[in-house]
């Protein structure tokens, strides 16, 4: 029998402020309402037909079929991301450029390019943590971020180093906590507090950072166009020169205004997420210390632990890895996909028109996949595996994550250095349960995670 999908009786303006304010509540509210899947309204400038979903099944089948069967993937669904990353994104293009944009950024965050990264992770890693003295305090997501930005900086520019990449660095990075504090993250739902009022208004202050921000980008893009065009650097394999060296069947190639939307796409996306991830984990590894007890172990026992390949394959390490991506999935929603004919799948009727949002935060709490979901565990992943619609913090289909290979390449490569370098401890006033909250489109700890080193 197929079931018409039960809507959430709530007024849409109080369902968009709690799912900004609360989000995880939100989530837990609808689906005690209705599990599995539920007609909401919650998302700022979408159709009505929004229906939210954590039955397992549901996004499995969504994952199969959003490339155009029955199921599209379509970027004007995301168009609230334009403000940070522009309408030339790859998050923002429509079916066919975005499969002809994937095709080209795929490689260099996958197979041998990615394994070229390795030895540049940890040298990246050592030298931040080389300024680690014993005694001294830290906070984790500095750190990380500053880890994560220049492993992204590499991969996008080739190099990350010199005056204008320290610029560039710190130019991104207040943009990012100025849009993850909680005036930015409001601004990013209500228009009315982008208005730029001076260069004290919040709106003002964004638009000044990512002005400078985008000079700085198109000097870049204009230097690296000239050195190509003189021939120079055809080796580089990074990812501004591979954007830059492409046409389409016209023979053209992309605009600056494309190129920049598309590094400041990889540049954020690229380094946030997999400085919150390692954030948590550090987190969770020195809260729960039997997790810290058993990466040592395992580290103990890895033939050589300076080898990136045999890092990736430890399974502890994984399991870790696994376990905080479940517990704090960072990106709460899959992107939002339209569904384009009558459909059924797992017994709900979906409707022509029906916009799809996986909220990979509630299945991650399913109790049924996940026994005690509140708990961290990281023996659940040595014990059984996961199907894609069950455990899925990049999401799967058309828009899986493109770097998801990249960031579970260096957050296990992070960790492994830095565990293995230096004995910490959370301090006293860290040392306890940390309830996340929205940081911008994101999910982050909601007080700063501090660290002493013990050792080194
Ligand atoms: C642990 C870190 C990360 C998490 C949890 C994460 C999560 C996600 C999720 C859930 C999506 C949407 C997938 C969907 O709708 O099916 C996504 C898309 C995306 N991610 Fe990540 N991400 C991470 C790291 C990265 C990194 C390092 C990059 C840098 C290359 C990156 C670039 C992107 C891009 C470009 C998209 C859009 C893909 C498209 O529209 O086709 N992400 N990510």
């Amino acid at each position: 029998m197929v079931a018409a999908i039960p809507a959430l009786a709530d007024r849409p303006g109080r369902q968009l402020l709690q799912a900004v304010v609360d989000p995880i509540g939100y989530y837990r509210r609808c689906f005690r309402a209705h599990n599995g899947v539920v007609r909401v309204q919650m998302v700022p400038g979408l159709s009505a037909q929004q229906v939210l979903i954590n039955d397992p099944a549901v996004l499995q089948e969504l994952m199969g079929r959003d490339n155009g069967r029955g199921i599209s993937a379509p970027g004007h669904l995301n168009e609230l991301m334009a403000q940070v990353v522009g309408q030339h994104s790859l998050m923002l293009l429509e079916p066919a450029p975005h499969r002809a944009r994937r095709r080209l950024l795929t490689p260099p965050f996958h197979g041998e390019r990615l394994r070229a990264y390795g030895a540049l992770i940890q040298s990246i890693a050592r030298q931040v943590f080389a300024e680690l003295q014993p005694g001294k305090e830290w906070n984790a997501r500095t750190q990380m971020q500053r880890i994560t930005m220049r492993v992204i900086l590499s991969a996008v520019f080739g190099l990350h180093e010199g005056e204008r990449y320290r610029h560039l660095e710190g130019l991104l990075q207040r943009n990012l906590n100025l849009r993850t504090g909680r005036l930015g993250t409001v601004m990013l739902f209500v228009p009315a507090l982008r208005r730029d009022l001076g260069s004290w208004s919040p709106g003002g202050r964004v638009l000044r950072l990512e002005s400078e921000t985008r000079l700085l980008l198109m000097r870049e893009i204009a230097e690296r166009r000239r050195s190509l065009e003189a021939g120079d650097g055809e080796a580089r394999v990074d990812v501004l020169s591979l954007l830059l060296a492409c046409r389409d069947e016209q023979g053209e190639g992309l605009s600056d205004a494309e190129l920049h939307d598309e590094l400041i796409t990889l540049l954020l996306a690229g380094h946030e997420t997999s400085a919150t991830v390692l954030t948590w984990a550090l987190h969770w590894i020195h809260h729960q210390d039997e997790v810290r007890q058993g990466l040592l172990a395992e580290l103990a026992t890895c033939e050589n632990p300076d080898d990136p390949e045999l890092i990736q394959r430890l399974p502890y390490l994984n399991a870790v890895v696994n376990e905080v991506l479940r517990i704090h999935p960072v990106a709460m929603l899959l992107f939002p996909r339209l569904v384009e004919e009558p459909l059924e799948m797992a017994g709900w009727a979906f409707e022509p028109g029906d916009v799809l949002l996986g909220c990979i935060q509630a299945v991650h709490e399913r109790a049924d996949l996940f026994p005690e979901p509140l708990s961290f565990n990281p023996q659940r992943f040595l014990e059984r595996s996961y199907g894609p619609g069950e455990f899925l913090p990049f999401g799967g289909g058309a828009r899986r994550c493109l770097g998801a290979a990249l960031a579970l390449y260096e957050i296990k490569l992070i960790l492994a250095t830095l565990l293995r370098q230096h004995r910490l401890a959370l301090t006293p006033a860290c040392d306890r349960p940390l309830p996340p909250r929205r940081r911008g489109f994101l999910l982050g700890p909601s007080r700063p995670v501090r660290l002493r080193v013990l050792e080194s």
